[in-house]
């Protein structure tokens, strides 16, 4: 039967340089959740825009979630639960990504500019050049309160921001028995 395995989705979001691609991958070798990056979801169109350093707008960036939203779904329908690196800035956004499967929890990593500006400048062979940061700033909207998920602050060690993401959203851990593993008396 599909559709109705208990999958869990979770999207870490921030702006470019907070930690999603490393926290997210953590949550996944944690959990043994199925890692994809949100960045590698954009068109050719997309990818080209960015590298020039212009801002994509919704119009663009509409197809894109849409294209996650259906990836998290699929995954969904198969059984297999997912970790994605996506910066999800605004909430019209994240409620595009929440019509893929049943639910997704966010966890934001947020923190001080200053500090994501230095590990920008430390960054190369990455297509989001640090001016970006500014106009990414300026469009998060952090969750709401009523949008299930959690902040964490990106100051933390990477490893320890996988652990508690995990952690405080109960995500079920690699070798812990699952009640549906577990020998039947
Ligand atoms: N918690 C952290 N503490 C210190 N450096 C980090 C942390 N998380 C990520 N980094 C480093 O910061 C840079 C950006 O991280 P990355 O995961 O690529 O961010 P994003 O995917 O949000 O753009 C990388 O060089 C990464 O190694
Ligand atoms: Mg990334």
């Amino acid at each position: 039967m599909t559709g109705d395995l208990p999958t869990r989705h979770v999207v870490v979001m921030g702006v470019s340089g907070a930690g999603k691609t490393t926290v997210a991958r953590g949550v996944a070798a944690l959990t043994g959740m199925t890692f994809a990056e949100a960045d590698e979801f954009h068109s050719a169109a997309n990818v080209t825009r960015m590298r020039a350093g212009v801002p994509l707008d919704d119009e663009a960036r509409w197809p894109w979630l849409r294209a996650l939203a259906d990836w998290m779904a699929a995954r969904h329908r198969e059984g297999v639960s997912t970790v994605l690196a996506c910066s999800a800035l605004r909430r019209s956004y994240r409620d595009l990504l929440r019509e893929g499967p049943p639910r997704v929890d966010f966890v934001h990593l947020d923190g001080p500019t200053e500090v994501i500006r230095e590990r920008m400048s430390l960054r190369a062979g990455h297509y989001m050049p640090a001016s970006l940061l500014d106009s990414q700033t300026a469009t998060l909207e952090p969750l709401w309160p009523q949008e299930q998920g959690l902040v964490l602050d990106l100051q933390l060690p990477s490893d320890v921001l996988a652990a508690a993401a995990v952690d405080r959203l109960g995500l079920p851990v690699l070798g812990t028995p699952t009640p549906a593993a577990q020998p039947q008396p």
